[in-house]
Order: C-alpha cells, then sequence, then structure tokens
C-alpha cells in the first residue's frame, strides 16, 4: 500500500520490511570479565568489531575490559586491536576501528576486589555520560564458573545489576553451566539470587550459527520435509559434531570434564532438540522454549548403557602430515585421566512422532576431520522390485544438514546408472551456502552479542533445558566413573573400535562424513 505520493507511509513500510531491515542495537555498553582469555580474543572482541563494521552498533558503543593486568585503557584497545586484526571476520577498517576504539575502557582488578568494582561502576556511570550509553550495559561472564558467585554478587553489592530508570541491565554466561544438575541449579540460584530470568542470557554459540537457525527454516517453511520428519519414514537420526583439533591450551577447563559434558550436554542436546521438536506457535523465545523443553523431556536413554554409549580417549596419531601427542601426553593433563575426548550416546524419544527412532550423537577431539553434521537417515523402502543385483550400491535415503564448514543440505537417494541395465546407486543433490548466497554468514558471537543488546532471548537456551540437559546426561557420566576407563582411539581416526561396533548391534553404522 502507498500515500497519494506512492511512497509508502512509514508504518506501513516498517511494518512489510521489518524482518529484512537491519537489526540495530540502541545506546549501550558491554563489560567483558575474563577480556584476557582466549575465547575473548578469539571471538567475542572481533565479534563486537564485526558488527561495528556492519553498522549494527550504536556510534557512542562502549566497551569495558576487566582483568588482573596492570593496563591502561590504550592497552587494552591495543589488545583488541590486535585480536580484531588477526580473527575478525570482515576488513579491518581505520575508521570504524577508531571510533569503536574511542569507547573502550579497562578496569583492572580482581573478582573480589571492591574497589575495582567501584572503578567500574564510575567508568560506566562516565561512559554514560561521555558516549550517551544511557545507563544500559551487558556483562558478559567469560570466566570458569567458580567465578560466577563471586562476579555475580560483586555486580549486586556495587548496584550494577539495578538498572537505573528507563535503562536495562543484563548478564551473560558463558558454558559451561555447572557440570552436573546439581551444580547447574546451585548456579541458577546464584545468579536468580541477583538478576531476574528476562535479564539473563545464557550462550550456547551453535544456537548463533546460521545453519542452526536454518533447520527451523527447512522444517517450518516447506512442506517437503515435514511429512517424512517422523517414525514412519525415518529410520534414524545421528548427530556428529567432530574436531580435528586436540585440546590445545585447554587442559585447565577439559581435564575432568571431558566431551559429553563440554559439548553434548549443550550443542548436541540442542541440536537434537530443533531437529526433533514440533513446530512452535510462533519463534519468540518463549513458545521455542517450550517445544524443546517438550522434547528434551521425551527424550529417554536406553537401559543399558553399557551397550549404547561408548567413550574414548585419543592416543598419538598423525594429523594433516603432523605427528601429535595422545590426550595423557598433552601439557597439563594428569597421566591417569579418564576423560572422555570422545563420546557417543544412543537416545531415544518417547513421544508419537519419533517412538523406536533413534537418535545417536557423537562427538569427538582429534578425529578424521572438523565437520559438524545432524543427518537424518530414512527407512528403506518396504518393497523393492528391483533385482538384488541391481541395487546393491544403494544405500538409505538421508537428508544431512551440514551445519560446518561446508554448511548447507545435502539430500541423498538413488538413481539409475546410465546405460542399459537397470544398476541403481546412490546419488546426492547438494545445497551450499557459498554457491546460493552472496553474503557471507555472520560468526555465531556477532548474531548473539547483537542479540543480546537488542534483548532478542530466542537463542538463549533456558534454565530448564539446560538443567533437563544435565539431568540426561548424569546417569551417562555416572556409569562411565563406576565402570573401567574410557577406549582408546588413535588420533586422526574415527574414533574407538567400540564406537562402530554400538551401531553395528543395531544393524547400522556411521556415516563417514
Ligand atoms: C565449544 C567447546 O563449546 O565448542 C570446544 O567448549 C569446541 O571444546 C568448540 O572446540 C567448537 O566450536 P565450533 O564453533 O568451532 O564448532
Amino acid at each position: 500500500m502507498s500515500g497519494e505520493s506512492g511512497v509508502p507511509s512509514v508504518n506501513l513500510l516498517r511494518d512489510a520490511q521489518d524482518r529484512r531491515l537491519p537489526r540495530i542495537a540502541g545506546p549501550s555498553g558491554l563489560v567483558i570479565f575474563g577480556v584476557t582469555g582466549d575465547l575473548s580474543r578469539k571471538k567475542l572482541m572481533p565479534a563486537v568489531y564485526d558488527l561495528a563494521n556492519r553498522g549494527l552498533l550504536p556510534p557512542g558503543f562502549s566497551l569495558v575490559g576487566f582483568a588482573r593486568r596492570d593496563w591502561e585503557h590504550e592497552d587494552f584497545a591495543q589488545v583488541v586491536r590486535d585480536a580484531v586484526r588477526e580473527h575478525a571476520r570482515t576488513p579491518f577498517r581505520e575508521e570504524v576501528w577508531e571510533q569503536l576504539a574511542q569507547g573502550m575502557r579497562f578496569v583492572p582488578g580482581v573478582f573480589d576486589d571492591d574497589e575495582a568494582f567501584g572503578t567500574l561502576k564510575n567508568t560506566i556511570e562516565a561512559l554514560d555520560k561521555e558516549r550517551g550509553t544511557g545507563g544500559n550495559f551487558a556483562f558478559y561472564l567469560s570466566v570458569p564458573p567458580k567465578f560466577f558467585p563471586t562476579v555475580v554478587q560483586q555486580l549486586k553489592k556495587h548496584g550494577l545489576s539495578d538498572a537505573p530508570e528507563g535503562s536495562w541491565r543484563r548478564a551473560v554466561v558463558e558454558k559451561p553451566f555447572g557440570h552436573d544438575l546439581k551444580s547447574a541449579q546451585e548456579l541458577n540460584q546464584v545468579v536468580y539470587g541477583v538478576f531476574r530470568a528476562s535479564q539473563v542470557f545464557r550462550i550456547d554459540h551453535y544456537l548463533g550459527k546460521e545453519t542452526v537457525q536454518n533447520i527451523l527454516a527447512l522444517r517450518f517453511a516447506n512442506t517437503m520435509f515435514e511429512p517424512l520428519w517422523n517414525r514412519s519414514y525415518v529410520d534414524h537420526v545421528q548427530i556428529t559434531m567432530a574436531e580435528d583439533i586436540g585440546i590445545g591450551g585447554r587442559a585447565g577447563y577439559y581435564d575432568g570434564i571431558g566431551s559429553a559434558r563440554d559439548v553434548i550436554q549443550n550443542h548436541l542436546l540442542q541440536l537434537l532438540a530443533l531437529t526433533a521438536m514440533e513446530e512452535p506457535s510462533s519463534f519468540d523465545a518463549k513458545a521455542l522454549v517450550q517445544e524443546k523443553l517438550k522434547v528434551l523431556n521425551a527424550v529417554r536413554l536406553p537401559d543399558d548403557l553399557g551397550l549404547h554409549t561408548v567413550r574414548g580417549q585419543y592416543t598419538a596419531g598423525w594429523q594433516g602430515g603432523e605427528k601429535v601427542p595422545g590426550y595423557l601426553d598433552e601439557e597439563g593433563i594428569n597421566p591417569q585421566s579418564k576423560t572422555d575426548t570422545y563420546a557417543a550416546i544412543k537416545l531415544e524419544i518417547d513421544n508419537r512422532r519419533w517412538a523406536g527412532v533413534p537418535f545417536y550423537l557423537r562427538t569427538g577431539k582429534r578425529l578424521g576431520r572438523r565437520v559438524t553434521e545432524i543427518a537424518v537417515v530414512f527407512q528403506r523402502a518396504p518393497y523393492s522390485p528391483f533385482n538384488a543385483t541391481d541395487t546393491q550400491e544403494l544405500g538409505q535415503n538421508a537428508l544431512v544438514i551440514r551445519v560446518q564448514p561446508d554448511e548447507g543440505v545435502t539430500i541423498r537417494f538413488g538413481s539409475k546408472v546410465p546405460g542399459t541395465s537397470m544398476e541403481i546407486r546412490d546419488v546426492t543433490m547438494d545445497f551450499a551456502y557459498g554457491e546460493s548466497f552472496t553474503e557471507s554468514s555472520p560468526e555465531a558471537y556477532e548474531r548473539l552479542i547483537l542479540d543480546v543488546l537488542l534483548g532478542d532471548a530466542n537463542l538463549f537456551p533456558r534454565h530448564q533445558e539446560v538443567e533437563r540437559s544435565w539431568e540426561i546426561l548424569d546417569p551417562v557420566e555416572e556409569y562411565w566413573e563406576a565402570h573401567g576407563r574410557p577406549e582408546p582411539y588413535v588420533a586422526g581416526t574415527w574414533g574407538p573400535k567400540a564406537a562402530d561396533e554400538m551401531l553395528k548391534r543395531d544393524g547400522r553404522s556411521w556415516r563417514r562424513p
């Protein structure tokens, strides 16, 4: 509809285009605790720059770093600049950098230091005046969980968690959110002692990935997949998150935690939830959480965990032409460690849609290559009019959501081999982001930091989901703790033999992506 001049009226224009207009954060600032850590350097700082470069941050945006370092504001800005130059997704532009750097401040201190929190408060108030941040600040806790309680209590004690009239304060909490159900509940209590649920944003960066959001588009914007998305057609689902890297410099975090707590409890169960849930009534946070939670509540572990779960630990091997050490020889690892660097778990979903369809989840460090995918594998045709020899090269139909690195979707089906005989073989039909779209995908952290500043909670798990996910995993961890050691596997391979046997017993096999 347009006005007399033929130009659409402003409101109508906004209504019609709302979702395509860039979402730009209003006046605001971000305080990062743990600003000297790896995550901050590799992901958070570059994401802030990328947002600024895309014009999605307000002109007065301010970034405050808090850490135990003897730095001036300029030293901090230099650290951010180096991180941005090394890790940002978008090109470096001096004018964008200059504007961003003007809003950077550093507060030196440890977490239980009242004076440092006093300085932080003064810094924020000064930024409000100088840069017009409007009292709107998000506090990003990129710190080990043992410091969460101290940091949130300090925020409360110094009045930083209370938003001044007409403004907002938010807490962003990085995983791991606890290491089992009990510790997660305790943490939630601590956080809720200071912040309201609507102020808390828990990060699961997989939800910020384009391809993960595309699961919803694929399923609910199309008609051709959903009719098949159930126990009548699906044989099983495999969710794989394979990494080629080892644990690098993260021994302190990883040892004693292991692969299942590190990524199955969060990333993989979230992927399962999005793949298996019912259509939400809308895409707002409440409706999404409701559906995710419903399906997570229907998830059941098989009775015999010895037969249906496997954990592994990598030994020395070759990767990318280089010799790499085994897990127990990595720096900082207890040589007796029983920590899993590989985990495979079978789950069932007790509802009408999925009864009897196993979901196999697996993850590992130092596997054959880096790949994350969700493969929905379909049943074979109930009857085949072809000769058995004609179809011996025909596998099961599959739809594979390629989360990374080669983002896209593949459909695998049988096709006649050209020639006179009726020979049928698997072929694939591919959608690749790189070929269909010109824009490159934003990094997950760009999306998530922007959402925090906008107060958009859709892509952040709620505490019920986090707790339910621990409830699913805890019995597996307990079982493993009580039964022997992880199975060894050679670095650069696809995990322990026991994982292959686990699927073989079910008459299936893992995909080799
Ligand atoms: C993190 C895990 O959540 O995800 C890491 O703690 C893992 O162990 C990382 O390496 C993988 O993230 P991505 O985005 O590279 O798949």
